[in-house]
């Protein structure tokens, strides 16, 4: 049951240098002043755009979030950003077992697990993707390939955590799945959810893959789906504005 604003989560993934970020952001902190009664919006910019967007979003309604974050709180980990590093930057959210790190990076449902106990540590908000690949679909595997994820992933200790079914058939490609479907896999998860005590009402389900302007409002409208997360859409102002609007 929908009990709280939606949340519209901009991933920006690798695009953008910090001028184009900051841009963005600002554009996007209009629109999302504008339908601040209706719903929450965040963004996700690269790692190197993060501190020009806090920057950029100051005073403004819209929250920050990182694209993903190592376990450890600090050390001999070259390349890597931690979940502690994140909050130092304004961050409320952080991604984490994104498909392009599940299947793209190999990422297993147990670092996932141990990347969303350092979010909890540094207070953060995971937000954990889950979904099926075109194979599992086809093989009418998706709610056990989703269940091996939240299984894998979900750690004992508390926290406010959120979900995104994101089917990795739908990530980028123009093909989203039905409204039939997005409520049937989010009525499910929400189930399994409660079970393990990670009750939706806390921690709402976002839906996420190739979400449009054109296909928004059909999809909040389905009664367990608590907000979106958006890829390529979310990189052009006017989409991503519309995308807003649809949650009014
Ligand atoms: P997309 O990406 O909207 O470009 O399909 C969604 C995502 O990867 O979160």
């Amino acid at each position: 049951m929908k009990t709280a604003k939606p949340l519209i989560a901009g991933n920006w993934k690798m695009n953008g240098l910090r001028a184009d970020a900051v841009a963005l952001a600002e554009a996007v902190a209009a629109d999302a002043a504008a339908s601040a009664d209706v719903c929450e919006v965040a963004v996700f910019p690269p790692f190197t755009a993060l501190d020009a967007v806090a920057g950029a979003l100051s005073g403004s309604p819209v929250a920050l979030g990182g694209q993903d974050c190592h376990e450890a709180e600090a050390g001999a980990h070259t390349s890597c950003i931690s979940a502690e590093m994140l909050a130092d930057l304004g961050c409320r959210y952080v991604i984490l077992g994104h498909s392009e790190r599940r299947h793209g990076r190999r990422e297993t449902s147990e670092t996932v697990h141990d990347k969303a106990r350092a979010a909890f540590r540094a207070g953060l908000t995971p937000i954990v993707c889950v979904g099926e690949t075109r194979a599992q679909r086809i093989r009418g595997m998706t709610t056990e390939a989703i269940a091996d994820q939240v299984f894998g992933s979900v750690p004992d200790a508390e926290g406010p955590m959120m979900f995104a079914y994101e089917p990795v058939w739908a990530i980028g490609t123009g093909k989203t799945a039905t409204v039939e479907d997005i409520a049937r896999i989010h009525d499910w998860l929400a189930r399994l959810l409660h079970a393990l005590g990670r009750d939706c009402e806390g921690s709402p389900i976002l839906y996420g893959g190739s979400v449009k302007p054109d296909n928004a409002a059909a999809i909040l409208a389905v009664e367990e789906v608590g907000g979106l997360l958006v890829g390529g859409a979310s990189l052009d102002a006017e989409a991503f504005g519309a995308v807003i609007r649809a949650a009014g």
